[in-house]
């Protein structure tokens, strides 16, 4: 056996699968890689294999067992110590979890929440307009706009958006394990008292909800729910973000595809779809067998981790004709980019509603929308956390 790859890989460009990763192609759908920690865990990178192993209950998304995949040395602490809200617990306690939340994110709630991410939208690219060009897109733009969705849904002062950025920019990429864990803790001390306020007043948001449902039923109890509303928030804001910064990024290194885009505003749908398979953002979901599990003539171990390289699943020609082109009349839909199974991202509807308005505004409104620094000079995020740009100077 050649020797093992590391896992996780930085990429070399911000839109395709880390070119460690290479070797891996070939041994479609599973191989070994190597984590920080010296353990081997399975790298799975077909398309088939990896729907039939996320749809199982038998790998779990438990952090506290011992075997569990913890990516990096960072948030080892965090992880193997307590499960995060949702993705941390299989059913039955996730689907209680994620009963109480599905709600607030059907398709139908969302698309009623349509004009006001318009509004939030047009506002921002006003502001940009006035003091530009140029602007930084990330912080100008890829960052407040799902930030000020999520505050609005969840019922979270948007006026304490530099605080939740910074924690959970820690959180998912601070320096070290002490620093990622005072980060969850300030994160979380700033929920309880959100939540705690919400008791005597309460108002609109999803938290609003689960307070009323606490008051009512009991259930979710306070940890609980501060839990919930972390990974909500998080998950919430710092995804889209990425999507609408990388995505920019994307479609300005690719003229020919802008321009259909551009001529034709009617492929935005298709076109969101390719981007969310494309560029694959969260790339690398994590679990642990609980019981031996046989796939593609591979068993995996009761024990053994198993990480999911989201970016390659993506990219298997078996599941797309010329998976490294972007083509946005292909049918992308079935992508793993929102995972698959029982932790399928919650927020998905949200995400593809506020990517199709920003991307779709910023095309209307700045048709001489271009990168302000050359390209291959522009920062992008390391391979340890969810991918995306650093920085995005452009100029209209
Ligand atoms: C384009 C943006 C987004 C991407 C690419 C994305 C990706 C993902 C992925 C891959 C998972 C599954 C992880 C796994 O199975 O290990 C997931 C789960 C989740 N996502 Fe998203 N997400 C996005 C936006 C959002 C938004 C806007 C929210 C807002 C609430 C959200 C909330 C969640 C939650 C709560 C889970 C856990 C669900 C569960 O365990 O039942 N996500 N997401």
């Amino acid at each position: 056996m050649t020797e093992t790859v590391a896992f996780p890989q930085s990429r070399t460009c911000p839109y395709h699968p880390p070119a460690a990763y290479d070797p891996l192609r070939d041994e479609r759908p599973l191989s070994r890689v190597t984590l920080w920690d010296g353990r081997q865990v399975w790298f799975v990178s077909g398309h088939q294999a990896a729907r039939a192993l996320l749809a199982d209950q038998r790998l779990s998304t438990d952090s506290t067992h011992p075997s569990f995949p913890i990516p990096t040395e960072r948030v080892a602490a965090v992880r193997t110590r307590r499960r995060a809200a949702l993705l941390g617990w299989d059913d039955p306690e996730h689907n209680v979890q994620r009963r109480m939340l599905i709600p607030s994110f059907t398709v139908k709630r969302i698309e009623g929440l349509r004009p006001r991410i318009q509004a939030t939208v047009d506002r921002l690219v006003d502001a940009m307009e006035a003091s530009g060009p140029p602007a930084e897109l990330v912080s100008a733009f890829a960052l407040p706009v799902p930030s000020i969705v999520i505050c609005d849904l969840l019922g979270v002062p948007y006026e304490d958006h530099e605080f939740f950025e910074e924690q959970s920019r820690r959180l998912l990429r601070g320096p070290t394990s002490e620093d990622t864990e005072d980060a969850l803790a300030r994160l979380e001390g700033y929920l309880g008292d959100l939540i705690d306020g919400k008791h005597a007043e309460r108002g609109e948001g999803v938290l609003d909800d689960l307070v009323a449902r606490q008051q009512r039923d009991g259930t979710p109890g306070r940890d609980e729910l501060v839990q919930l509303a972390s990974i909500l928030l998080i998950a919430g804001h710092e995804t889209t973000a990425n999507m609408i910064s990388l995505g920019t990024y994307t479609l300005l290194r690719h003229p020919e595809r802008l321009a259909e885009l551009r001529a034709d505003p009617g492929l935005l749908p298709g076109a969101v779809e390719e981007l969310l398979r494309f560029l694959s953002i969260a790339d690398g979901m994590l679990r642990v067998a609980r019981e031996d599990v046989e796939v593609g003539g591979v068993v995996i171990r009761a024990g053994e981790g198993v990480v999911f390289s989201t970016s390659l699943i993506n990219r298997d020609s078996a599941a797309y004709a010329d998976p490294d082109s972007l083509d946005w009349k292909r049918s992308a839909r079935h992508h793993l980019a929102f995972g698959y199974g029982i932790h399928q991202c919650l927020g998905q509807n949200l995400a593809r509603a506020e990517m199709e308005i920003a991307l779709g505004t910023l095309l209307r409104r700045l048709p001489g929308l271009r990168l302000a620094a050359p390209a291959e000079e522009i920062p992008f995020k390391p391979g340890d956390t969810i991918q995306g740009m650093l920085e995005l100077p452009v100029a209209w």
